[in-house]
């Protein structure tokens, strides 16, 4: 049999560079309920640095596969699947920083066609929408404010939001980023680097944030906090901002700006929503292939296995519009 390359982490660092390697592996044939897939995109992730750390959501010990989303194409299955044939085109969630990646048929989700638009609904664009749908009950006629608003998951809420009927503000640190949230329907975007977000939200929005979609952590996770409405949900989804000192986060009181407003805060991760995850993503596309739902890719290219690295740290310049990929 021959070998494949993946990137694993062989050691929990805040460097991920010192943190992971890339190995080779004997390629075996899938097991009778899995399928083996040939990646060919895959979303890179704010967490991949958290996970590489140590420091995400539940640690796993070393070593282990990195990368979230890929799309690819399915070379060989299981005796036992009957869902999937070789040729078909999936999209997966985990190892995605593999040439390859063996999955349990039960979790590939089927797409059109891997391409680089579509790898980004699977980390991206079903936290957007089940988030804001499931966690934060979106209905319309709201003021729905999201933070990295032209990010890989930020762009997707806002999308959703306006889809929906709302009144959408975005945050983020460029005007070329704030011109991207105006293309995509955001009605007040601010550019946090040149306006203050407190100010703002005080003068143009007396009457506070019904929904907030929260990925920034820090001053801005405080800022929409104290801003929430009467009956105002704060869905906090992540806090990149503070992740490189993520050890040193001391719990914050909220209940003082809570119960005033009967307001809450709400936590999300995709990974307690993988059961729903597929009729979501079925709905996603029908919004990307019916020109709905724009999907933004990031114009900085990295290729390979090797370009991962690159990859994460470009991510955490805060530069990116959109999502970042690898491609294989
Ligand atoms: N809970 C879940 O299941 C889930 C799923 C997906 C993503 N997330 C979270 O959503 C957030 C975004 O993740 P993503 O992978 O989609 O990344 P991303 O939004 O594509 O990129 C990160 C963005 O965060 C913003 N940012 C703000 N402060 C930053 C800082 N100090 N350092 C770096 N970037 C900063 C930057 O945009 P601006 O500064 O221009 O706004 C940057 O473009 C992360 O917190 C991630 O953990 C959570």
């Amino acid at each position: 049999m021959p070998t494949y390359r993946k990137l694993i982490a062989a050691r929990h660092s805040t460097n991920f560079r010192e943190a992971t390697e890339i190995v080779d592996v004997q390629r075996r044939d899938p097991a009778p309920n899995e399928i083996l897939v040939r990646n060919l995109y895959t979303g890179v992730n704010a967490s991949d640095y958290m996970m590489a750390a140590g420091m995400y959501i539940s640690p796993t010990p070393v070593p282990f596969d990195l990368g979230g989303e890929a799309a690819g194409e399915i070379v060989a299955v299981g005796s036992d699947v009957h869902n999937f044939k070789v040729g078909d085109h999936v999209l997966t969630l985990g190892g995605g920083y593999g040439e390859y990646n063996y999955q349990r048929a039960a979790y590939a989700m089927p797409i059109p066609k891997a391409r680089p638009e579509i790898v980004s609904l699977g980390v991206g664009g079903l936290t957007a929408i089940m988030a804001l749908e499931l966690v934060g009950e979106m209905k319309s006629d709201e003021t729905v404010l999201v933070t990295a608003a032209a990010g890989g998951t930020g762009h997707y809420a806002v999308q959703l939001a306006k889809l929906a009927g709302n009144h959408v503000i975005g945050t983020c640190s460029s005007d070329d980023k704030a011109a991207l949230l105006k293309s995509l329907g955001c009605d007040r975007a601010i550019n946090y680097k040149n306006e203050n977000v407190r100010q703002v939200l005080k003068a143009e929005y007396p009457k506070g944030l019904n929904i907030v979609f929260e990925s920034v952590g820090g001053e801005l996770f405080d800022a929409c906090l104290r801003h929430l409405a009467v009956r105002g949900r704060l869905i906090t989804i992540g806090f990149i901002a503070e992740y490189p000192n993520a050890q040193k986060i001391e719990t914050t009181r909220v209940h003082t700006f809570l119960i005033p407003k009967s307001a809450s805060v709400r936590g999300f991760w995709l990974n307690h929503y993988l059961r729903e995850a597929p009729q979501y993503l079925v709905k996603l596309i029908d919004l990307l292939e019916s020109g709905k739902l724009v999907s933004e890719v990031d114009a900085m290219a990295f290729h390979g296995l090797e370009s991962v690295a690159d990859a994460v740290d470009y991510l955490y310049t805060g530069k990116n519009h959109g999502k970042v990929l690898v491609r294989y």
